[in-house]
């Protein structure tokens, strides 16, 4: 058996205005993982591209924890670890980061110990990792994936949409942990405004299938997250908003942020600029990169 594996894994945008936790389409930007299972013990790690430097050499590091619980699962006896990175995905942006890594780390491990995991077990992995499937299932699957969580399972529908459209990510130059962002978060939430986004996300899955694009931008309004958190990223009412302005087709925050995402069918690189001047008139240095929906999801490379 192979001891060394080469993997790509997309990153992905959650949310998508309403579907918190549950909604997330993959997108065309890649971190690339190539694992070792070596026999001396230790874990040598290294980083090209986004996070080199940062990225930890023990267990704290996601991509270990994943490769680590395939291991235990199929009683392998591997002592070391040599992980080579090299990530094009923004670290703690709201891209899918550390989706990624989990699934990188466990599409890679599985593929080296004889297979042992479908896509529907390594999904199960995935979110027990990560803690919600809005990401990890479209970096697994590709697509758009809409999952739930019934008893402890993960329950998922994987899509294209029928028309294409491009994605303009509006990345600032500060980051935000998924965990900060989640602790602005009310415990409760008024019931008007959870029928909001019932009806939102139904009218944004149903736009997304059927192709009518010119519903998103209703159906990217969101009341359950995106009030709590945009005290959190200077700009953002006005950087969605410019959005709009410049044409998109809706706007609404990168998961848990701070990313920015506007969905356009034309003037992409517009939209870009008036977002990143948006965040700038907010003294927030920003850049922006135009994505697609990415179709396969993980993949070996090697
Ligand atoms: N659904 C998650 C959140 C995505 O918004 O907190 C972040 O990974």
């Amino acid at each position: 058996m192979a001891n060394s594996i080469k993997v790509r894994v997309p990153g992905t945008t959650a949310n998508c205005g309403p579907g918190f936790d549950a909604v997330g389409i993959a997108c065309t930007i890649y971190n690339d993982l190539e694992l070792t299972l070596c026999d001396q013990n230790g874990i040598s790690l290294k980083v090209k591209g986004e996070g080199a430097g940062y990225i930890p050499a023990d267990e704290s590091n996601v991509v270990v924890r994943a490769v680590k619980m395939v291991l235990n699962k199929t009683g392998h006896q591997a002592k070391g670890l040599q992980l080579n990175m090299v990530n094009h995905i923004p670290l703690a942006r709201g891209l899918g980061s550390s989706a990624a890594a989990i699934v990188g780390g466990l599409v890679a491990a599985n593929e080296l110990t004889g297979r042992h995991f479908s896509k529907e077990e390594l999904l199960e992995m995935a979110t027990a990792i990560e803690g919600h499937p809005d990401n990890v299932a479209p970096a697994i699957l590709g697509g758009i994936t809409v999952s739930i969580m019934e008893c402890g399972k993960v329950k998922y529908l994987r899509f294209l949409p029928p028309v294409d459209f491009l994605m303009v990510a509006v990345i600032p130059e500060f980051n935000l942990s998924t965990r900060a962002a989640r602790k602005v978060l009310p415990q409760t939430v008024p019931f008007p405004d959870a029928v909001f986004n019932v009806s939102r996300t139904a009218l944004l899955i149903g736009a997304l299938c059927t192709g009518e694009l010119k519903l998103l931008l209703p159906a990217l309004e969101d009341k359950l997250h995106q009030p709590y958190r945009e005290p959190l990223i200077p700009g953002m009412t006005q950087v969605l908003a410019a959005a709009r302005q410049a044409g998109a087709l809706g706007s609404a925050l990168s998961g848990a942020g701070p990313c920015l995402l506007a969905f356009a069918n034309e003037n992409a690189d517009e939209i870009g600029k008036a977002m990143v001047q948006a965040f700038n008139v907010n003294k927030v240095k920003a850049k922006y990169q135009i994505l697609q929906i990415d179709r396969q999801g993980a993949i070996i490379l090697s």
